[in-house]
């Protein structure tokens, strides 16, 4: 089981309001306590920061207000101690524009160093040379006007694209690999991983929906069939290399990859590829439990052990959140949490999630550059990245003086200390589902073989052992498990009934997923 630390606001040891590696290390025994296996970091390389570490300008460092090389060594070994495995992001879709490679590329329109990013002339009439859009808004071009040609970034303007089809870009992240793999690292999450390399020709990419003033930059970015910006084929030409680099040395990879579709997930997460690939659909989605179940199936049938599935990132609006808000939110998001254990390869909490937590109130400001619409109001990805709650001292406990992002406190039973001290408080439900996914190795192992349900709401399987039951629909389902001796182990919430005399079927309330043991 993995979890995310946005190391922003995780952990901050020396008081400056930021959280650092040294913050991380000192909570290890909590996270050790929860029952994690492996945890993925995020970047906390030096960044001028406009996309808050997702715009690197040094691969091979720490950013002072993170710690030092020796922080990190420092986690590592604590970590390894308990047990925990470390995973690092790595961005190789672009850098940031601080990155003393773009400051040459620019400087030098005729050097060699100008290739290692995606320059054009622009198109008619002075123009960004095709129509290709950033995901942040805008076109996904810049002009230079020094050399009057457009830069190409499908972020920010301030996060230039590599050009991967440059040999150069590929050595010095081969060499980046190594250089965390040399201070111990287990993995690296790839970030953008269905993005790096671009159409050699530029081409427009086909538009498949209309645009309309007023439209939220990611429909924008949707309106438009991704052909010739992303998913090229000779991208996981790349992670073939990498994965020479990796799986000798036990290194695991895994890429966020934006594929919603197992032929397509299968081109970067294969035997010699990418080890897993977090599928984004479900840490999107509203509360929508028929798309979800047809998604699961859908993917389960095409990677069984490919898709790390994540309800939850520092990208998007808290499941509880998204999912109705408050005790209805929370309770629906372990529901899915619970099938997630059995569906698929490694899943991965984001910090806050195993207390329940909806998305932090903003006191004023916004942080992040990019406005999401969430509930007909427009604010960023802030609401999700407010300071992990450890208890109710200060800034709960997060920072000694004011954190980064201005946020309300969380309220005691919002906190770590206030939840471990309340036995019937969500940590503790998190907790027992980690430990039995530990104990039943048959949970995500074994052969799955579904049970049919005529509900579309509803989903239920057997894999050795273990057999689960979600219901996800909004009334009680009663669901024949094909054979007796069934005992459960682990539901959501109360309610669950076993058919006493042959306990071969299960009564299930609604919103309720409940997982059972036979024989051991
Ligand atoms: C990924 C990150 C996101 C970032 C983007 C650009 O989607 O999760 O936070 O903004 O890549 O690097
Ligand atoms: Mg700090």
């Amino acid at each position: 089981m993995g979890y995310e630390i946005y190391v922003r606001s995780f952990a901050d040891s020396d008081g400056d309001g930021i959280g650092d590696l040294a913050g991380i290390t000192s909570r290890l025994d909590y996270l050790s306590w929860l029952g994690v296996d492996a945890l993925w970091l995020t970047p906390f390389y030096p960044s001028p920061g406009h996309d808050h570490g997702y715009d690197v300008s040094d691969y091979r460092a720490v950013a002072p207000h993170h710690g030092s090389l020796q922080d990190f060594d420092t986690l590592v070994s604590a970590a390894h101690q308990r047990g925990l495995r470390v995973i690092v992001d790595i961005v190789p879709n672009h850098t940031s524009i601080k990155h003393r490679w773009f400051a040459s590329a620019r400087r030098d329109p005729d050097g060699p160093e100008r290739h290692r990013y995606l320059w054009a002339d622009p198109g008619p009439g002075g123009r960004p040379p095709n129509n290709w859009r950033s995901h942040f808004g805008g076109p996904a071009w810049t002009l230079d006007e020094q050399s009057g040609q457009y830069w190409c970034h499908l972020f920010l303007p301030e996060q230039p694209d590599l050009n991967w089809r440059n040999p150069v870009v590929r050595e010095d992240f081969e060499s980046i690999l190594h250089f965390w793999i040399d201070r111990g690292v287990d993995g690296f999450r790839v970030d953008v991983a269905h993005g790096l390399f671009k159409d050699t020709e530029l081409r427009d990419n086909p538009q498949i929906a209309p645009l309309a003033d007023g439209m939220h930059p990611f429909e924008v970015f949707d309106a438009f069939e991704h052909r010739y910006d992303m998913y090229q084929t000779e991208t996981t030409d790349i992670y073939r290399r990498w994965n020479h680099i990796c799986a000798p040395r036990q290194v695991m990879l895994l890429g966020e990859v934006d594929a919603p579709w197992p032929d397509r997930m299968s081109h970067y997460v294969a035997p010699g590829v990418l080890d897993q690939g977090f599928l984004l659909w479900a840490a999107r989605a509203g509360w929508s439990p028929e798309a979800l179940l047809k998604m699961v199936r859908v993917m389960h049938e095409g990677l069984p052990q490919g898709v790390s599935w994540v309800l939850s990132n520092h990208d998007r609006p808290r499941p509880a959140s998204r999912f109705g808000g408050g005790e209805v939110g929370a309770q629906r998001a372990l529901a899915v949490t619970t099938l997630f254990m059995a569906v698929g390869g490694t899943p991965f909490l984001y910090q806050g999630e195993e207390l329940g937590l909806t998305d932090g109130t903003l006191r004023h400001g916004t942080y992040d550059p990019v406005p999401v619409e969430t509930a007909g109001a427009i604010h960023g990805r802030d609401g999700c990245r407010t300071p992990m709650p450890w208890d109710t001292s200060p800034h709960n406990g997060f920072s000694t003086s004011d954190p980064w992002i201005d946020s309300e406190p969380r309220p005691p039973q919002q906190t770590v200390a206030g939840q471990r001290a309340d036995p019937d408080a969500p940590i503790h439900r998190y907790r027992s589902l980690l430990a039995l996914r530990r104990k039943h190795p048959d949970m995500w192992r074994a052969p799955l073989e579904w049970i049919e349900t005529s509900d579309p709401l509803v989903a239920a399987l057997r894999r050795g052992s273990i057999a689960l039951v979600a219901n996800l629909s909004d009334h009680r389902t009663h669901v024949s498990l094909g054979s007796p001796g069934w005992q459960p182990v682990f539901a959501n919430r109360q309610g669950s009934r076993l058919d006493s005399a042959t306990s071969e079927a299960i009564s299930v309330p609604a919103e309720t997923t409940v997982v059972l043991t036979r024989g051991s």
